[in-house]
């Protein structure tokens, strides 16, 4: 037993006077014990409960837990190889090799990220020839993702226009919407999307909620590979959408997450922005560049707000900027560095389409693949929507049970509502995916 002196830092050390050291000593045969366990501080922190898994990132905490060796994880949205590894663009590793050789530093960049890349990033989504672009219209701010691109949007929003008190969202959305939305103040309000079905989206009802919505409201609006019924608009309802937003004067916020992984061409699948942007829209736009380059972690993004004139975009952009500085300062600059490299290269550009319409295609392998195999495992269902569906995910219609059951039977993970990560799956995999759902269904 060792005698030891309280190091005070304790509520009884309070009424000896501030900064004073509480005298008392206790035994211990421990040989670190900086405060008498009597004395130790009144938590402030006990009455916080522990809060809800996050539905998508908690699959992967469950898939993690589990140590079967064929376990499988469809939760989170990551492109892998064949092999079910994750995968590193051939482009990125171009690009990356060649910034080692650079004599690259690690300054701080400015608050709104670095100008070359936030051209870059406007021009990728906007297309090069924009009249905005050309006219200066566009402030442009690098962001922490897709996320920070949003998270920064909705504060903007919720700044500037103050009498907002909802963002509008297709029903289902991507989980996340609804508390980025309820961070910055504002209500998720549902407009009609999804027709299960019939695998397809209620045009109609879609185009009766926007044009119920109060004038002026803020659509937020998925480009391409909807996430997560894996299920776009057609060009002649984007043009039907662009008309009622239009003559209710409402904001068009488009999330853009998956430029090029619907048709495996990024043109044609920014090509809503683009058409919008003719008819006169001046949109919001929230960038990422986590899976059409595959910088997941690297957190690269960006926020665009189309505004009348250039003066206006020098405006908003500063006020981007005050919202930013005491949330972060600037962002990271490694991911960065590594796509304004690629796309401002002409070889390593085109080099990245292919990387992309790469991805595109395996995507779509892996479906066809998916449901023969499903046949293959006796399964009676309908399952010709996973064909028909594009882009990172399947809404395989499963139902909670079903989706419980291949976790605890058969450790395959994925979100309770039935969404499978497409990419999560591999030749390899395939089979005993398709054996299982056919089990945990019955074979009907
Ligand atoms: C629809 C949608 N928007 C935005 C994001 C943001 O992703 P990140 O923050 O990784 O760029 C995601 C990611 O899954 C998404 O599915």
């Amino acid at each position: 037993m060792i005698a030891r002196k309280c190091l005070g830092l304790c509520r009884h050390s309070a009424p000896s006077g501030r900064g004073k050291l509480c005298a008392r000593t206790y035994s211990t045969s421990a040989k670190r014990h900086p405060v008498h366990p009597e004395h130790l501080c009144e938590s402030v922190w006990s009455r916080v409960p522990k809060g809800p898994m996050d539905p998508i990132l908690g699959v992967t905490v469950k898939f993690l837990a589990d140590s079967a060796p064929n376990k499988l994880n469809l939760g989170v949205g990551t492109y892998r190889d064949e092999n079910g590894h994750s995968y590193v663009l051939p482009c990125v590793r171009e690009a990356e090799a060649r910034l080692h050789q650079q004599d690259i530093d690690h300054e701080y960049t400015c608050i709104g990220g670095a100008e070359r890349f936030n051209n870059l990033a406007a021009s990728l989504a906007f297309g090069e020839t924009s009249p905005l672009i050309l006219n200066r219209q566009i402030a442009t701010v690098q962001t922490l993702s897709g996320t920070g691109a949003l998270h920064i949007g909705a504060d903007f929003l919720k700044s500037w226009l103050p009498n907002l008190r909802y963002i509008h969202y297709s029903t289902p959305t991507w989980g996340n919407h609804i508390p980025i939305c309820l961070g910055s103040q504002l209500e998720p309000k549902r407009y009609r999307y999804y027709d299960s079905v019939n695998i397809a989206i209620e045009e109609d009802n879609m185009l009766e909620d926007l044009n119920d919505a109060p004038s002026s409201s803020v659509i937020m609006l998925q480009v391409s590979a909807h996430n997560p019924t894996g299920i776009d608009p057609s060009r002649e309802l984007w043009k039907k959408i662009s008309e009622v937003c239009k003559t209710k004067k409402h904001l068009v916020f488009f999330d853009l997450a998956y430029q090029g992984f619907a048709t495996g061409n990024t043109d044609n699948d920014a090509w809503p922005i683009r058409y919008f942007v003719e008819q006169g829209h001046l949109p919001l736009v929230s960038q990422s560049f986590a899976k059409n380059f595959g910088l997941y972690g690297q957190r690269v993004g960006a926020l665009h707000v189309a505004t009348a004139n250039p003066t206006e975009a020098e405006s908003v952009k500063s006020q981007l900027e005050l919202i930013i500085r005491p949330q972060y300062s600037s962002p990271p600059i490694h991911g960065a560095r590594i796509v304004s490299t690629i796309l401002g290269d002409p070889v390593l550009k085109n080099m990245w389409k292919k990387d992309v319409r790469h991805m595109a295609d395996q995507i779509k392998n892996i479906r066809q693949l998916f449901v023969s195999q499903l046949k293959q495992a006796g399964s009676t269902r309908d399952w010709s929507h996973i064909t028909k569906q594009i882009g990172m995910f399947c809404y395989t219609g499963l139902k909670e049970e079903e989706c419980r059951d291949l976790a605890e039977l058969y450790h395959i993970y994925m979100t309770l509502d039935g969404r499978a990560s497409i990419p999560g799956i591999s030749k390899n995999t395939v089979g005993y995916l398709a054996d299982s759902i056919a089990k945990v269904t019955h074979y009907q």
